[in-house]
């Protein structure tokens, strides 16, 4: 095992001899140190779950359990026991077949101005079955550190760096170069002494080719690493050459010997010595132009009886020049001495002697050996709040899809997604752009810590909460871009001071503010909806409301600047939901536009101050009894939330004007969009996805609510778009809500609306979650075949299903799916979608699924079309590939 290293000890051809210098104590009773603090060791078995403790090294041992990477056991026909005191942490590794760059990212307790060593193994044993070790890069921070290439398969690859860490946080990652995949075995990082293994600068970090332990015995030895090193350090032993090996039996004591780099008692103990007074020499060879770190370590045994010193040249060459690189260095006995030899040199080979200069009396000798490379920094790390500050933002959204790992601005190519860093000395992250990116819950305090950010795009995710005051404080922050959430509250006035002199752009539109927090999970008991109403609930309820028809015209919704938006005189009351009369006189600017009318009133549009648009549906009923139970129904619709559900906004309760302001979709309902006077009729995929987010609203009112919702009244009027063309329910539990058992003054008309209500209902007189699933089994029938539920006049009506029904005898789904698709459709996907549809349409409701069912089989009928789209695609892609284009990401 050991690192790649080509290195030869050039020196005459003679005996070795093993010289016991002293034997008085028992032979190996070192004294190991005591007081040693390994708190701050971190030690990680790649590959294994849970952490555990070793039981011959007492070394606690770390699980990377992690959402990267792939864990894998080596072949069983491996087995590294000439490493054993690691041969257990071998068996396993941790693979990373995706992505380009995966790190480790240690956070030591030490922290940063700290030295450290970080030592990793790689083990392939062939755990692939490839009989292929993978060549990969290794980067330590931010910068290239060296390439793993194993030389055999069986081999065990070590890697050491002697490292500085200026920041908190040490980045250690596999890099993919298209030559396999990546794996790693073991990591570990033991804190140094800051005092050792000097270089020129403090910033170096070094890189270990080798370390070598002189004169000790083959058999015994040839593996030191912990507990022997409290460094952890592994010794390798090389003794076949032209010197005496010496060797003291006493028992080395390294409490008393005050050794600064901690060298184990089985490398002081063991030592070459020249006969005569020949040098020792070492030529080294390596490939690389590169600077050198030699350590040379010294422990004197040899007892001075008649007060013979030792006396040392140390010598380095290149190839022409010569140079002595210290005073002659004078060894004391049982005093251990490190000598560091920094060897600039071209052309990669060059010699060491050490010579005992004419007035010693015993001749050259040397313990062991370490030879570092200084590795080339070329970046440095981007700003440490910024990085502490990004990953806390990373860790709070939980952003792991993306390539956020490591350094988020360095090296350049792997700068983090949708981050964008300053140039210069120390990187700043002067944008973040996670625009739908699926963040949820508040928008975090952490994003204050960036504090050189200039544009902060979060638009188009599910972020709840307030507009925090802190944005004001960022003070270089000019684009600020918050639209499409779920915001509430009313914009803080510092920022809105900074929007109105323009030094922040401010986008704000698309949310909700403002409205009450709170969801459909927390089951306030003051609160309840009985579950299902009593017939004569239903018989009463004759509420058929025409909501929100938005038409009109189509509101820009992108890039609004909330400068722009005059503030009224009077402000609202941010989070507070009840309007009174003279608000919603300002929100609706005195009923100005009329977006449509329903069945017991008018849609209005309306802007709140906080510049989201909402749709105002004013109730006009002939008697307000049938409100008695207006403002608790009112609040309890208010903690209903869900990105497919339509969300009410407030409520307007003073007297005998009631209205409800709901959030404003601007592509109007699904009636519209289906209806044949609609020139932009809807494609197929975009039938597949409204389907699936109105499953996913009523899945949500059924079952995500306490108590469920029934809506009463599903059908495509119902169904409202955004800009995005996602669908949301809309209007659930009005019917219910808006009326009691008093309001008896219309008998006409049954719950729900003709063409959609539940056949069992007209048995039963009750309507349950199976009757909503019935309606959506309609609304699903309007989406395939672009006709309505019922058509012709009252005396000659005419019901979709049965018309299905017969077009499904003839087995052609042409003549079912809308004809204006014009064939632009999978068949197999479209028969999955009229299979899902009919599903719903049983006359006994048992035979009916639940909702959570047919949503997610619509989800997987949208993955077929989408995997059936991308096969075509593909072919698109291989074509443009023979004409040359080729990307790799
Ligand atoms: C690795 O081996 C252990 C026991 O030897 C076994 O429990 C574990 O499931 C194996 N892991 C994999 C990924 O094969
Ligand atoms: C890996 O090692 C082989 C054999 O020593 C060599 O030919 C090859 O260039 C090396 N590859 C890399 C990427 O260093
Ligand atoms: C190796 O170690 C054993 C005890 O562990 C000892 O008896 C033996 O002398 C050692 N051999 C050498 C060559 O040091
Ligand atoms: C090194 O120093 C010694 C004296 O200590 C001297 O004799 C020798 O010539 C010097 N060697 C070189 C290469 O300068
Ligand atoms: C953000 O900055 C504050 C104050 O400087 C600091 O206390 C806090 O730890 C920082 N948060 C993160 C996640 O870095
Ligand atoms: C990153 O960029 C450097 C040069 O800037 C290039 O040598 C290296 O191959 C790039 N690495 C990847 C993985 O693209
Ligand atoms: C953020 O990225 C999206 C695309 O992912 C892009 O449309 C938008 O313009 C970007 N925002 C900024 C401020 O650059
Ligand atoms: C805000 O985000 C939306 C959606 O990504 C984008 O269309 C708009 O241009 C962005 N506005 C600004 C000011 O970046």
């Amino acid at each position: 095992m050991e690192t790649e290293l080509q290195w030869n000890l050039v020196l005459a051809v003679c005996a070795s001899l093993v010289i016991n210098i002293v034997a008085e104590n028992n032979e190996g009773a070192h004294r190991k140190l005591s007081n040693i603090d390994y708190s701050g060791v971190i030690s990680i078995d790649c590959g294994v779950n849970e952490a555990y403790t070793d039981k011959t090294t007492n070394l606690q041992y770390q699980a990377d359990d992690f959402q990267f990477g792939e864990v894998y056991n080596v072949s069983s026909t491996y087995n590294f026991n000439y490493v054993s005191q690691i041969q257990k942490q071998l068996n396993t590794l941790r693979s990373f077949p995706c992505g380009k760059r995966n790190c480790y990212t240690m956070t030591p307790k030490q922290g940063k101005n700290q030295k450290y060593i970080i030592r990793a193994y790689f083990a392939y044993g062939n755990y692939d079955n490839k009989n292929k070790p993978p060549i990969f890069d290794l980067h330590l921070g931010v910068n290239f550190f060296k390439t793993i290439n194993f030389t055999e398969a069986d081999r065990v690859i070590r890697i050491e760096a002697i490292h500085f860490a200026s920041t908190d946080t040490l980045h250690f990652c596999l890099v993919n170069i298209d030559q396999g995949v990546p794996f790693i075995s073991m990591l570990e990082l033991w804190p140094l002494d800051n005092y050792i293994y000097q270089t020129s600068s403090t910033l170096l970090t070094l890189d270990l080719l080798t370390r070598i332990n002189l004169g000790a015995s083959q058999d015994n030895n040839s593996f030191i690493r912990y507990t022997d090193d409290i460094y952890g350090r592994s010794w390798e032993v090389q003794n076949d050459y032209d010197t005496v090996s010496i060797k003291t039996a006493s028992s080395i004591d390294l409490d008393k010997l005050f050794d600064p780099y901690k060298l184990p008692a089985e490398v002081l103990s063991t030592a070459v010595e020249k006969l005569k007074s020949d040098s020792l020499e070492f030529t080294l060879n390596y490939g690389t132009d590169s600077e050198y770190y030699v350590y040379l370590h010294f422990f004197d045994m040899k007892d001075r009886a008649n007060k013979q010193n030792r006396i040392l040249n140390i010598i380095i060459n290149g190839f022409d020049d010569e140079a002595n690189f210290t005073q002659p260095l004078t060894l004391s006995y049982w005093k251990p001495n490190s000598i560091i030899l920094p060897v600039k040199q071209g052309q990669g080979i060059f010699k060491i002697l050490i010579e005992a200069t004419s007035d010693s009396d015993l001749p050259a000798m040397l313990n062991a050996l370490e030879i570092y490379r200084v590795v080339p920094q070329s970046d440095s790390a981007t700003q440490q709040e910024d990085v502490d500050a990004i990953w806390h933002i990373r860790d709070f959204y939980k952003i792991y899809s993306m390539n956020w790992q490591g350094d988020p601005c360095e090296p350049k190519n792997f700068t983090w997604e949708g981050v964008v860093c300053s140039d210069g000395d120390t990187p700043r992250i002067i944008s973040l752009n996670l625009s739908s990116s699926k963040l949820s819950g508040g928008i975090d305090v952490t994003f204050s810590n960036l504090t050189h950010l200039e544009t902060l795009d979060l638009s188009n995710n599910e972020l709840t909460g307030e507009v925090p005051e802190f944005f004001a404080q960022l003070p270089r922050l000019k684009i600020l871009n918050l639209s499409r959430n779920m915001l509430t509250g009313s914009i803080p006035e510092s920022l809105k001071a900074k929007s109105s002199i323009n030094s922040l752009q401010l986008s704000l539109d698309g949310n909700l503010c403002p409205y009450q927090t709170g969801s459909c999970k927390s089951n306030n008991p003051k609160f309840v909806i009985p579950l299902v109403a009593s017939i004569t609930t239903i018989v009463a309820v004759v509420f058929i409301i025409y909501i929100i028809v938005m038409v009109i015209r189509r509101l820009r919704q992108n890039g609004k600047v909330i400068s722009s938006i005059s503030v009224k005189d009077e402000p609202l009351k941010p989070t507070n939901p009840v309007f009174s009369y003279s608000e919603i006189l300002i929100i609706t600017n005195n009923f100005t536009t009329m977006l449509g009318k329903g069945g017991f009133g008018k849609v209005y549009l309306g802007t709140l101050e906080c510049g989201k648009k909402v749709a105002v549906k004013k109730l006009s009923l002939p008697s307000a009894q049938g409100y008695k139970e207006f403002q608790s129904e009112a609040k309890l619709l208010m903690h209903v939330h869900h990105r497919n559900v339509v969300s009410l906004v407030g409520y307007c309760d003073e007297g005998e004007t009631k209205a409800l302001v709901y959030e404003y979709l601007s592509e109007g309902n699904l009636q519209q969009k289906l209806s044949d006077k609609n020139p932009n009729f809807l494609e197929w995929i975009q039938r597949l996805k409204i389907a699936m987010d109105a499953a996913n609203g009523l899945d949500y009112l059924h079952n995500g609510c306490k108590p469920p919702v029934i809506h009463r009244d599903l059908k495509t009027s119902n169904i409202l778009l955004d800009e995005n063309m996602h669908a949301k329910i809309s209007d659930f539990g009005v019917s219910k809500t808006f009326a009691n058992d008093t309001d008896t003054y219309v008998t006409t008309y049954p719950a729900g609306t003709p063409g959609y209500v539940d056949p069992e209902f007209y048995c039963s007189g009750t309507l349950n979650k199976k009757s909503d699933v019935y309606s959506f089994g309609i609304i699903l029938l309007e989406l395939i075949t672009g006709q309505p539920a019922l058509r012709g006049t009252p005396e000659n009506l005419s019901y979709i299903i049965p018309w299905v029904n017969n077009k499904l005898r003839t087995g052609n789904i042409e003549e079912i799916v809308d004809p204006r698709l014009q064939g632009k459709y999978n068949a197999a996907s479209a028969w999955k979608f009229i299979g899902i549809a009919m599903s719903c349409l049983p006359q006994v409701p048992i035979h009916r699924p639940h909702i959570d069912h047919v949503a997610s089989e619509l989800k997987e009928c949208l993955s077929l079309e989408l995997s059936l789209e991308r096969t075509v695609s593909n072919v698109r892609d291989s074509l443009a590939m023979s004409s040359g284009q080729i990307e790799f990401h």
